[in-house]
């Protein structure tokens, strides 16, 4: 849908509010499916290696080979890490004669074939017989990233203009087939510096060096990126992997940065989404790259993942000098299902360091089944506490201590949503110590410091789960947001790609006002008409939300506009769709309107659909709480009264 789409849709809704299901192709009309993406294998995110923080474009066979055989040795392998990917810098040319990929075979000798190409056949075929998976990495463009931003051209593709446009371009098809049929690949991350970095007026086209290619993607500005036009890309992309992947054992990672609004619709095209930049080995970058996915919790699924760029530990800030950040970044990927991509030369990774990676219960966070991201509990610049629910009823609690100070932190039971009159059991994920607390404690963090523990307690809602519980099963599929801007929460670090030249990164991340969980989606508390909830989803009017519903019988919320709406004129309707069919409406409800109860029987429904519905244009003013918002196990009689 786009954006222009859903304006004129909306803007029919305004006039024929009663006949809103009706309107065909209305975004708010219920599908009674779950849209986000699911081709590929990504029910949990993917773990693995990659090329690209270790060796940037300077790649060989040794290397890659190397650190493939450290996964194995290392027992790393067996903890998960399987994906041994090439990034950037593979390539030799586009053969001019019939368009076909050329590797860079001296760098990769095992490729060399008499009579032929060079093919990546024996290195995948390699990499299986390790037990380990392969990955190979493109452009949606004509041309990649190394070719815009390498400081010299010495690993990059040989020959003329056209022969040097090795990215995917018009190429979709034949060189998905290569990937995937000819050589056996099982993942592939696309990057989009070709639609991006060669406009008519950059040095590199004005050289002569590359051909023009008209920019689809704009980092600092939505509206002059062509949304539409990227996703047909990805769409093209994913048909031909499906058609080459007879097995459906592929990983598709989109690799545009945050750029074009991709935090809102990645989950959609592909099984993992970077939803910033590139991280580098530096604190505060690792705090942009973190923000940039953390708050996004309801946007990521199993099989559709926020990625917020591969691991940097092993160097810089995270080397084996700083085993305390190490932690940090592996402990805090793992809380948001981030992929963990490994990004060091493990021929070099000294024991300390592979027993950071290695840790199975911090694996076990990030792998565990159920696949909720986890969720702000306590937020501050300094000190954050983020609650995952895990597939055993257990949660996990991590306290991230972004300052360079040390830091008290009071971890209480309502963090938890456990009830604070029993007592809650914590074990350290880190070292395995125990201890237990009622109410709340007190812990000390280090500066830089994440304690995560595992904790078990009795849950405040006994017979059920709260949809902020489970973000993994709640899937904004229209979340409100007509104008995407930019989230002004990402921490703006002084080593981004610009270092301290120019004025700083401005925001540029859009996702700005989207659906959160325990939170109004400008980060407001939820309240309707001065009572304060502490738990349930805030999102704009005209939303849709769909709930895969794992078994419960019975869904119950109260409903009402935000008390941080600023218009008071609108009124919003809340129905609940189950399968596709009407299960309740509320009444038209305005600001400052106590909220209404909803409770309905959802036996046997798959997925529930939560639709908030206002005859407005842009619904940025007026944010609406499915307060306590849960799926319960009992039944109950259906029932829309007044709370
Ligand atoms: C982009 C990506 C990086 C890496 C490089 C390769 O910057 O974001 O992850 O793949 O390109 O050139």
């Amino acid at each position: 849908m786009t954006t222009k789409f859903l304006g004129a849709t909306l803007a029919l809704l305004a006039v024929f509010p009663a006949f809103a299901a009706d309107v065909q192709g209305d975004p708010l009309a219920p599908t009674s499916r779950w849209s986000a993406y699911s081709s590929g294998r990504a029910q949990t995110s993917p773990m693995g290696w990659s090329s690209w923080n270790a060796f940037a474009t300077d790649i060989d066979e040794d290397k890659i080979l190397g650190s493939a055989q450290a996964l194995v040795d290392s027992g790393l392998a067996r903890k998960g890490y399987r994906y041994v990917n090439i990034d950037d810098g593979w390539w030799l040319q586009r053969r001019a004669s019939d368009g076909e990929l050329v590797i860079r075979a001296e760098r990769f000798p095992s490729t060399v074939r008499t009579g032929g190409l060079p093919s990546f056949r024996p290195f995948t075929d390699r990499l299986h017989a390790m037990g380990l998976k392969a990955g190979i990495y493109s452009d949606l463009g004509r041309n990649t990233c190394s070719q815009a931003y390498s400081p010299d051209d010495s690993d990059l593709p040989k020959g003329s203009v056209e022969e040097r446009e090795v990215g995917l371009y018009g190429h979709i098809d034949r060189d998905i087939s290569l990937f995937f049929s000819a050589w056996g690949f099982d993942f592939i991350k696309i990057d989009g510096c070709g639609l991006r970095a060669y406009a008519a007026g950059s040095e590199k086209v004005m050289s002569g060096a590359y051909r023009e290619l008209k920019p689809l993607l704009d980092m600092d500005s939505v509206a002059r990126s062509d949304i539409a036009g990227v996703q047909s890309l990805f769409r093209q992309i994913d048909a031909a992997l499906i058609r080459n992947n007879p097995d459906g054992d592929f990983v598709l990672s989109l690799c545009i940065w945050g750029a074009g609004n991709v935090r809102a619709w990645g989950k959609d095209f592909g099984n993992i989404s970077r939803t910033s930049d590139d991280i580098n080995p530096t604190w505060g970058r690792l705090l942009t790259n973190f923000d940039s996915a953390a708050k996004r919790a309801l946007y990521a699924h199993p099989g559709s993942w926020n990625d917020p760029d591969m691991l940097f530990i092993g160097k810089g800030d995270f080397d084996a000098d700083h085993l305390t950040e190490a932690r940090s970044h592996l402990s805090m990927w793992a809380m948001i299902n981030a992929p963990l991509m490994i990004g060091m030369d493990l021929r070099n990774a000294t024991p300390a360091l592979l027993e950071v990676f290695g840790n199975e219960e911090v694996i076990a966070l990030n792998q565990d089944p159920a696949g909720h991201q986890a969720v702000v509990a306590f937020d501050s610049g300094e000190v954050q506490i983020f609650v995952k629910t895990l597939s055993t009823g257990e949660k996990a609690v991590a306290l991230f201590n972004r300052s360079a100070a040390p830091m008290a932190v009071d971890l209480t039971a309502a963090h938890l949503k456990f009830r604070d009159d029993l007592d809650v059991g914590l074990v350290d994920v880190w070292n395995g110590r125990k201890q237990s607390f009622r109410k709340q404690v007190r812990l000390h963090l280090e500066a830089h410091q994440t304690l995560v523990f595992k904790a078990r307690g009795a849950r405040v809602l006994a017979e059920g789960l709260y949809l902020s519980e489970q973000p993994g099963n709640v899937n904004p599929a229209v979340d409100g947001v007509r104008w995407p801007a930019p989230d002004p929460t990402i921490h703006r670090s002084a080593f981004g790609w610009q270092g301290t030249r120019g004025s700083g990164e401005r925001p540029i991340y859009a996702g700005w006002g989207g659906a959160q969980p325990d939170s109004a989606p400008f980060g407001e508390a939820l309240r309707i008409s001065g009572k304060k909830f502490e738990t349930g989803i805030g999102v704009l009017a005209n939303s849709r939300l769909e709930v895969r519903n794992q078994g419960y019988r019975q869904f119950t919320a109260i409903v009402g506009v935000n008390d941080s709406a600023r218009d008071e004129r609108h009124a919003v309707t809340f129905t609940v769709y189950g399968d596709g069919k009407v299960l309740a409406t509320s009444r038209a409800l305005k600001w400052g309107e106590e909220g209404q109860r909803i409770s309905v029987d959802v036996s046997g429904v798959k997925i529930v659909e939560l639709v908030a519905r206002a005859p407005i244009d842009d619904p940025a003013s007026l944010p609406v709480t499915w307060a306590e918002a849960a799926l319960l196990s009992g039944s109950a009689p259906a029932q829309v009264s007044q709370h």
